[in-house]
């Protein structure tokens, strides 16, 4: 397969003036980012890098790091996860309060806020160190340690955070929360804030397409079952309400964030990540989301 012919046809057809979308806003930080930008990285099970455009400029990879947080948690607590947190699809915002209401305080998913949310607390309760540890965790599997934290991006999104800070609030009045309010947040929006680049993120999410590990090594780091799950639920939970027209046009486990990345991989074949910050209405990247059904289509290939 030539990636590199493919990438470069993707590039070519594919431009942020053909998009109707708006950068993302309501995170004030994140609206000062150039909407022109569009990159694409591939990383190969046979360890080869195919890319185009601004595939190794930093950005904020915001929800993606859910998937991060996601796998530590699974570390620690293993099946007993699923008493705080379910595995079905939410239909609804990523932000949405009202489902949590008449689901008595436990989050459809581990990737909407909500979700994210309750495994925060955990990590908050289990770890010495939550933030450090989710850094050496993502520049482990990435085998990167320039990986940081944007201080500017997570103070961006503490004074706009009302709404994640009412949903901690409202899981905790609903017994869902154990930790206090302040340290699950703050460790939230440094989640959020984590800066990568589509190179750095298709290396971390190599270890999905991996049977959970680092390629080029023999070391675990999720063992094939977590592997099974965290896929399966990134095909079915990894785009919010628009899960089912990810599905349907690219057929690949992914993940995206409003910061305009997604990320995708196709299991023991590659892992994909593919940055442009122009949003649809239900905040996944326009451009990214077509570029990632024209590899699809292009290779031929899918999970399905
Ligand atoms: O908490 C928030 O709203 C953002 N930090 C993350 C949202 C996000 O990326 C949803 N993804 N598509």
């Amino acid at each position: 397969m030539d990636y590199q012919k493919i990438l470069n046809t993707i590039n070519d057809e594919l431009s942020y003036r053909d998009v109707t979308g708006k950068v993302a806003s309501y995170i004030p930080e994140l609206a000062k980012v150039d909407p022109r930008k569009f990159g694409m990285h591939v990383y190969c099970g046979d360890r080869q890098h195919f890319s185009f455009g601004d595939s190794e400029e930093l950005f904020s990879i915001q929800s993606i790091s859910k998937v991060f947080s996601l796998s530590m948690a699974m570390r620690l607590m293993g099946e007993d996860l699923w008493d705080r947190v379910d595995v079905e699809p939410s239909g609804d915002p990523f932000n949405s309060l009202s489902q949590l209401e008449y689901e008595s305080g436990v989050p459809r998913n581990p990737f909407i806020n909500a979700g994210a949310l309750v495994i925060s607390d955990i990590l908050v309760d289990q770890l010495e160190n939550p933030k450090q540890e989710l850094l050496d965790f993502v520049r482990k599997i990435t085998q990167d340690n320039s990986i940081n934290f944007d201080p500017k991006i997570a103070a961006s999104e503490r004074s706009t955070g009302y709404r994640n800070v009412a949903l901690v609030n409202y899981m905790k009045a609903l017994g869902n929360i154990k930790c206090d309010v302040e340290p699950i947040v703050d460790f939230y929006f440094h989640l959020c804030s984590l800066a990568m680049s589509c190179k750095q993120l298709a290396q971390a999410f190599m270890i999905f397409a991996n049977k959970g590990k680092i390629l080029g090594t023999d070391e675990e780091i999720l063992t094939p079952t977590t592997v099974k799950r965290i896929n399966s639920l990134m095909q079915t939970c990894g785009f919010y309400d628009e899960a089912g027209e990810f599905s349907f046009e690219v057929g690949l486990p992914g993940k995206s964030g409003v910061g305009g990345g997604i990320v995708a991989i196709h299991p023991d074949q590659y892992s994909v990540a593919v940055w442009s910050p122009i949003l649809n209405e239900k905040g996944n990247s326009e451009l990214g989301m077509k570029a990632l059904e024209r590899l699809t289509t292009l290779t031929g290939l899918s999970v399905f």
